[in-house]
């Protein structure tokens, strides 16, 4: 049987974009992982937030802070002001919060488990996954609006969002490997985001296009579906 994780990890290989608090293949694949810390804060920062932008805030906090022991010693109001512009400000109150839990309960250490990391300030399904995955290459399941919908396509799922999300879920955990998790959660989203857009996917040059259902109905550009407000 063909190993479609392991086909995405190739892509991988060669197209990874560089992001200042990544790791890139060659060095992952040697075992290097990258600052849990800078995992976190820019997962954090990334939610509902472009690449683009968050890069510049990331930058500025891991230079004013560059351990999670100074950001836990920081002031409540100069985090707050460093935030400014980045929007969704209970991300920022809980950022602090989330510094000092793992300071004052964790030795300031960030768990390495989903479970573990659930229980932090701020840390839902989502970051506890990446956080599990990226940063300690633990197998866990990151499910954002890019792996939604990559795995709708992949399967040619039109039932709407928000409902459809448990059935994209289950796909997206059968995708996930047991080896390089943090590689293929970065790949998966790597993909959603650069070949397999919302609008105009370019499934000619998409690792995936073979075994994508949606790319062989013609479907792929209408998919995924959302439920009208
Ligand atoms: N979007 C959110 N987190 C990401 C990551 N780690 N890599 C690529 N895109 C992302």
């Amino acid at each position: 049987m063909r190993d479609l994780s392991e086909e995405l990890l190739a892509w991988y290989d060669v197209n990874a974009r560089t992001m200042p608090w990544r790791v890139d293949p060659v060095d992952s694949k040697a075992g290097k992982r990258p600052d849990p810390y800078f995992i976190w804060m820019s997962e954090v920062m990334l939610q509902q937030t472009t690449v683009a932008a968050v890069k510049e805030y990331f930058r500025k906090f891991t230079t004013i802070w560059p351990t999670v022991h100074d950001l836990a010693a920081a002031e409540d109001a100069d985090v707050m002001a460093a935030w400014a512009g980045l929007g969704y400000y209970a991300r920022a109150r809980n950022l602090l919060k989330c510094a000092r839990v793992v300071v004052n309960d964790h030795g300031g250490a960030f768990p390495d488990s989903y479970d573990t990391l659930l229980t932090l300030p701020g840390v839902g399904p989502y970051t506890a996954a990446a956080v599990a995955s990226i940063a300690f290459n633990r197998k866990a399941t990151v499910l954002d609006g890019n792996v939604e919908r990559v795995m709708a396509r992949m399967h040619d799922i039109h039932d709407p969002l928000p409902g459809v999300k448990p059935v994209l879920m289950q796909y997206a955990e059968t995708f996930t490997p047991n080896g390089r998790a943090g590689d293929y959660a970065q790949a998966v989203m790597d993909l959603g985001a650069t070949i397999c857009t919302p609008k105009n996917p370019a499934c000619g040059i998409c690792p995936w296009r073979d075994p994508c259902a949606a790319r062989v109905a013609g479907t792929a550009a209408e998919l995924p579906k959302k439920t009208p407000k």
